[in-house]
Parts: structure tokens; sequence; C-alpha cells
């Protein structure tokens, strides 16, 4: 079974060694272990909170696709995506705004942060601060409750986002009765997570401290390396690794044995300006042919373009079936299959066109039987059973699992649906492994369909 890895990254800045060491290569090397289904994506509709300057946000967009790919992300094996190219976060942002409690927004620490410094300047506390901002915590929760994502790995500062995320979706699950929404788990590399910056507070684009990853090329680098501040100590004399944050940021590109000889090296006394030559030619050589790479994609925007709008296909794929079974869960199905007697969602959901189950007596005599969607699509056919009541025990299962808590394993160009470790049903043959993914959302928002359904009767 794979875990679904979500995370975010916002377009407004160009990206720098921080954002690499804490977000970006984490991610990467996560995505290439066979049990992640990562989804990476650019919230550009987070940066419009940040920034009204379109060049801006337009040129940090490109350069941030074009980091991530030359940092190794394989567009084939994750689904890579902008929020833009999805009208499906901001429809669930709104199912979601209309069950948050707005005395949650007020304590989000960056909209907090706003109105403090607005107190403590005598100003309205509201000054200044968008509704977008305020709104930032739900928008971040449609993205990673669209998708159902299992773990969002962030920087600390985003820890509080990642609780909302799962108090929103639990109050959202309560109110409508079903666990539609999966509680995302926050995930932070302890040991790499913050690099310290130029000034040596936390590396960020708000302190204007940064180190930029690809921008300005190996002259750049090096550059700003030797602007790191040190403490005054002369060569010969021995300096303190730990408080360093040349030897912090070492260590979060180098070997363990490699850290130990800068370690001796600081203890040794070597000096500042050399000890920072040796920081540059370690990073240098992780970063050399990333910035190639990154050249080249930057040089091709039409090519990243496909990428991305493939990757939004793919996105969509999920976020579609999940937003049509919110939509049917909170009232707003179309009106030919609604139906409605007086009364509320007990009735609503009872009105639905369900998945069906249909069994049959298969040649050999063995029992087996089919699930199909609301459509009428096949979306599973069960193993043979020689026991017609085992065949009803399973389907009865099936009926209250519910789609997040289906084990389904997906081959190249097709699923297997598994109860306590044994496969019981796969699905049709698919064209593809994009089919087949979009196969896999109709499964499990089908079974969804079932659970709520079973519920009201
Ligand atoms: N707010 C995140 C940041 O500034 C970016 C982000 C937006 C995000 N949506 C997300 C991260 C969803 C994880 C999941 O870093």
């Amino acid at each position: 079974m794979q875990t679904r890895v979500l995370t975010g990254i916002t377009t407004t800045g160009t990206p720098h060694l921080g954002n690499y060491v804490g977000a970006i290569r984490p991610a990467i090397a996560a995505s290439r272990r066979p049990e992640v289904d990562a989804f990476f994506f650019m919230a550009d509709y987070h940066a419009l909170i940040k920034s009204d300057d379109p060049a801006r946000i337009e040129r940090s967009r490109l350069e941030i696709a074009a980091t991530w790919l030359a940092a190794g992300l394989d567009p084939n094996r994750v689904t890579f995506y902008r929020q833009s190219d999805i009208p499906e976060i901001p429809e669930l942002t709104w199912f979601l705004t209309c069950v948050t409690a707005k005395g949650l927004l007020n304590r989000a620490h960056a909209y907090k942060a706003s109105v403090d410094k607005n107190t403590e300047a005598g100003e309205d506390q509201d000054a200044g601060v968008t509704a977008g901002l305020y709104m930032y915590p739900v928008l971040m929760a449609a993205d990673i409750l669209a998708f159902n994502a299992q773990q969002v790995p962030v920087g600390r500062d985003q820890i509080q986002h990642i609780e909302m995320a799962r108090d929103i979706a639990q109050r959202f699950n309560h109110i409508y009765g079903h666990e539609f929404f999966v509680l995302p788990e926050v995930v932070i590399e302890e040991q790499v997570a913050t690099l310290p910056g130029l000034d040596g507070r936390k590396m960020s684009k708000s302190y204007d401290n940064t180190i930029p990853l690809f921008a300005g090329g190996a002259k750049q680098l090096r550059e700003t390396i030797m602007r790191i501040v040190t403490d005054s100590r002369m060569p010969g004399e021995a300096k303190d690794p730990d408080s360093s944050s040349l030897f912090t940021i070492f260590h979060a590109f180098a070997s363990e044995t490699e850290s130990h000889a800068f370690r001796r090296a600081l203890e040794e006394g070597i000096g500042w300006g050399e000890a920072k030559q040796v920081l540059y030619e370690r990073l240098e050589a992780d970063i050399a042919p990333m910035r190639e790479r990154y050249e080249e994609l930057i040089a091709r925007p039409a090519d990243i373009e496909d990428i991305l709008r493939e990757g939004a296909r793919k996105a969509r794929a999920i976020a579609s079936p999940k937003i049509a079974e919110l939509r049917a869960a909170i009232g707003l199905r179309a009106m030919s299959s609604a139906n409605l007697p007086a009364g509320g969602t007990r009735q609503a959901t009872k009105a639905a066109r369900p998945p069906r189950f249909a069994s049959f007596r298969d040649t050999d005599g063995s029992f087996r039987f089919r699930l199909f969607s609301s459509e009428g699509d096949e979306l599973l056919l069960s193993k043979s059973f020689k026991d017609p009541k085992e065949a009803g025990a399973v389907q009865k299962r099936l009926k209250v699992l519910g789609g997040a808590a289906a084990t389904v394993h997906s081959l190249p160009r097709s699923l297997v649906l598994e109860l306590d470790g044994e496969p019981v049903a796969t699905a049709p043959d698919y064209t593809d492994e994009i089919e087949r993914d979009e196969a896999l959302s109709y499964l499990r928002a089908a079974l969804d369909l079932l659970a709520v359904q079973e519920k009201s009767e």
C-alpha cells in the first residue's frame, strides 16, 4: 500500500539553499521510494496572497518548476502540477470555508503576527490584511484534502497549518457524517529542517539573508558564501563548529566523514576565508550538475508547460471524482438525480443512484460478483468463491469499507483490492496508467458512496 505524500511550494521568490535542503531535496528523495505516491505542486494561488506583481509570480513559477525538475523530480513518477490548474481546489476551499470556525483562523500565526504588528504601531488591527491572508489556511487545507494526502512534509512554520487542515477535515467529516477526508500528518525532516542564512537567523526570503541555489551561477554562489557572517576569530584561533553557520550549512550537504573533517579543521583554527572556500567547493560539487540541467530547462518553457499540464490532468483525475462525491454529500447534486422528498441528508443520500453489486455463477460453478459505479461502469470483478455465502460476506464488507480504508494495489494496467492481505477482486484492464489511476479514484469514490448509503439505511 502506498502512502500519499503531498507538498506545495509558494511561487514568490527564487529558490534558495534553505528551500532546497529543507523541502525540495527531502521531498524528491522521498518520492523515489516505492511505497510513496508523491504529489508536488506550485502554490501559485497562495503566491497571490503575498505578491501582486504579475511578472514576479510568472518568473517564480517558471524558476520553481525548473528547479524541482533539475533537482531530480521525475514527473512520470510523481504528480507535479500547478495549484491554479486545478479548479477543484478553489471549489473545495469554499466547501471547507463554510465549516471552518472564524475563531480558528483568528489564531493562525501569520494573521496574528500582522495583527500584533498593527497593534504595536497603533493602527487598526486589520490594517493591510487581506481576506486572502486570513483564508490562507483554508486554501492550504483544500490543497491537501482534495487528494486525501496522508503525509505533508513542510517546514516548522507550517505545522500549525497542517493541524488546522486536520481540524477542518474532522469538522467536515463530522458534519456530513462520513470519513470523506483522510486526516493529514505533518512530516518534519528533523536533521536538516532549517538552514541558517547569511546573518545566522533562519534562511528566509523575508529576512533577506538567503543564498541562491542556481540564480547568478557559481560566481554568485561563491560571493554570497563569502558574505556569511562569522565571529572575529583570526586564522589559527580555534572556532566553535556548533555555533557556526558555515558548519551547519556544510553538514546539510556533506557526509558524516566530510563533516567530521570540517569540524576538525574549524577546531584547529582554519581561517574563516579558507573555511568559506571549502564550503563553497563542497556545495558547488552538488549544485553544478543540477544548475546545468536548470539552465537547459529554463531555456525551454514550453516543455515545462507540457509537463505541468500533464500533471494537472493526473491530479484532476483524482480531485474531480472527489468533488463530485462532496457535491452529492452536501446537497449540490444535479437536480435530475435528486428526486427529493422533504427532509435532510438522509433522504438525499437514499435517493442517489448508488453503485451496485451484481452476483453471478461462473462457468466452472463458482460464485462471483461485479461492482458497478453509479454510471454503470464496471469497477471490480471478484475472485471465485466456492460458497455463495463467502461472496456475500465480502460484498457486505465492501459496503461499509469506505474509499480511504480500501487497500488497493496498482498493477501497470489493473488494480487489485485486498481484504486482510488477501486479494478479493480485480479491476478491468485499462489502456494506461492514467486511466488506471482515474479508475482507482472512481473506485474509492464508489466505496465512499456505498458506505454513506449503508450508514443512512
Ligand atoms: N504554505 C506553504 C509554504 O509556504 C506552501 C503550501 C501551500 C503547502 N499549500 C500547501 C505546503 C499544501 C504543503 C501542503 O511553505
